[in-house]
């Protein structure tokens, strides 16, 4: 197997070609492309086309699966939920501000796969923000006063019941589960070292960040936002285009993502899976 990978000349994200995810990868492959995952933080596989059964082993060949709170996942299959939305719905768009997977858990997810089900034909571009080139274009003044902080996670602004995605979200496709679980918290550091690279970057933004220890809110939350403008600088901002049949395997510890629209009258599922903590065992 020879891994061909081309970068995506912009701030994150790389295409990688060469390689079958429909069969069982060998260790040498899945060095392979883990190293160019901690590399170019996004890996857009081309023209797979893989089944459930592929995505799912896949997923285990690069550290197992996560655990996915507030998704009910697709029939047949606990660890794959579906990222829907039909021709017609009028339902706020899932998923449109930056965040990181699940940041809010104890241990996040370090990753997450999407594969192409149905991909509109025009729109619904995922970008992706590349925390680590955030960190670094910060003047060193400004991060000696955001190294030590802490940040306080929550997934109540999205799962709580009365959270966007709480019952008073009608007409969506996808099969969400808001919970009183939504309310807990987690501190996790603002400008964690990648436990992989050690390479230091933001974790996670404004959104699943809902304050940070011992700062009051009346400080936390102007800093929170204007931290959220600088973490998306377009100079960050790699933008994906998806085709039919790609999978895209993202590092959550080193970019946001968002999702985007455009697609109106036009259908796009993709199937989600969520790769677990990274263990050094
Ligand atoms: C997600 O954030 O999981 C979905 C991104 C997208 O739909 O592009």
């Amino acid at each position: 197997m020879a891994l061909e990978i081309v970068p995506s000349g912009q701030a994150c994200g790389a295409r990688v070609t060469g390689v079958d995810l429909s069969a069982p990868l060998d260790p040498a492959a899945i060095a392979a492309i883990r190293s160019a995952w901690l590399e170019h933080h996004v890996l857009a596989f081309p023209g797979q086309f893989l089944s459930d059964d592929a995505l799912e082993r896949f997923t285990l060949a690069m550290g197992g699966f996560g655990e996915d709170p507030f998704f009910a996942p697709i029939a047949g299959r606990r660890h794959i939920a579906a990222i829907r939305r039909e021709a017609d719905e009028q339902s706020p768009l899932f998923a449109e501000n930056w965040h990181t997977d699940w940041s809010f858990q104890a241990r996040p997810p370090s990753g997450t796969c999407l594969n192409a089900v149905d991909i509109p034909p025009l729109g619904g571009d995922t970008l992706y923000a590349n925390q680590h080139m955030a960190w670094e274009a910060l003047a060193p003044a400004r991060q000696a006063e955001l190294t030590d902080l802490i940040a306080v996670h929550s997934a109540r602004l999205a799962y709580a019941p009365d959270g966007s995605y709480g019952t008073k979200d009608k007409g969506r496709s996808m099969d969400i589960r808001p919970s009183e679980a939504a309310l807990a918290t987690q501190a996790h550091p603002l400008v964690p070292a990648h436990p992989e690279t050690g390479r230091r970057g933001f974790y996670s933004s404004l959104g699943y960040i809902v304050g940070i220890e011992g700062m009051a809110d009346s400080t936390a939350m102007p800093l929170l936002m204007e931290l959220a403008q600088w973490q998306s600088d377009a100079r960050f901002v790699y933008r994906h285009r998806w085709e039919p049949g790609m999978l895209v395997m993202w590092d959550n510890r080193s970019v946001l993502h968002k999702a985007t629209g455009g697609y109106e009258g036009h259908r796009r599922e993709l199937h989600r899976t969520t790769i677990a903590a990274w263990s050094e065992s």
